[in-house]
């Protein structure tokens, strides 16, 4: 069980340096994985791009939290992400790559504590199914 007042600090930390961290995530994810901006041109105005941001948040603030949809947003996400040219073992790279980002925007102050929580975390949301 990630230690959610970490993961929510981590947030509000980047969102207080970064303000939105979408154009970072991005960077991450096509930096780690060219083959995937391909998947994104026809999103011309980034509005694909920020509803996946979107809702990699709230499955996140709501894992930590009341934990009422994000399993099974999850779940069936990565089954539809499959007719998107996303295999199912590729849909965690999202959140890898925006775990990333994070660790990149707080330099220095990104804590040994905040490795590990954020390491619990994609661990259990790679384990969904
Ligand atoms: C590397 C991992 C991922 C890739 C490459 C990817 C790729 C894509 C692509 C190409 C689309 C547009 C499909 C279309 O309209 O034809 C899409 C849509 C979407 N993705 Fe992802 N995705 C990934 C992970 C995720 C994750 C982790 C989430 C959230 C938990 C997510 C949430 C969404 C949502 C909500 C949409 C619909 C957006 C809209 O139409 O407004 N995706 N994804």
């Amino acid at each position: 069980m990630p230690d959610a007042a970490v993961i929510l600090e981590t947030l509000e930390q980047v969102a207080e340096r970064r303000g939105d961290p979408t154009p970072d995530v991005y960077l991450q994810l096509f930096q780690s994985y060219p083959e995937l901006e391909r998947l994104f041109l026809m999103d011309r105005d980034g509005g694909v791009r920020a509803s996946m941001m979107q809702q990699a948040l709230e499955c996140i603030v709501d894992y930590v939290g009341d934990r009422l949809v994000a399993p099974q947003i999850i779940a069936s996400s990565r089954l539809h992400h499959d007719g998107y040219n996303v295999p199912p073992d590729r849909f965690d790279c999202f959140f890898v790559a925006l775990r990333d980002s994070f660790r990149a925007i707080m330099g220095a102050d990104w804590s040994p504590t905040m490795e590990r929580e954020w390491a619990g975390l994609l661990a259990e949301f790679a384990a969904i199914r």
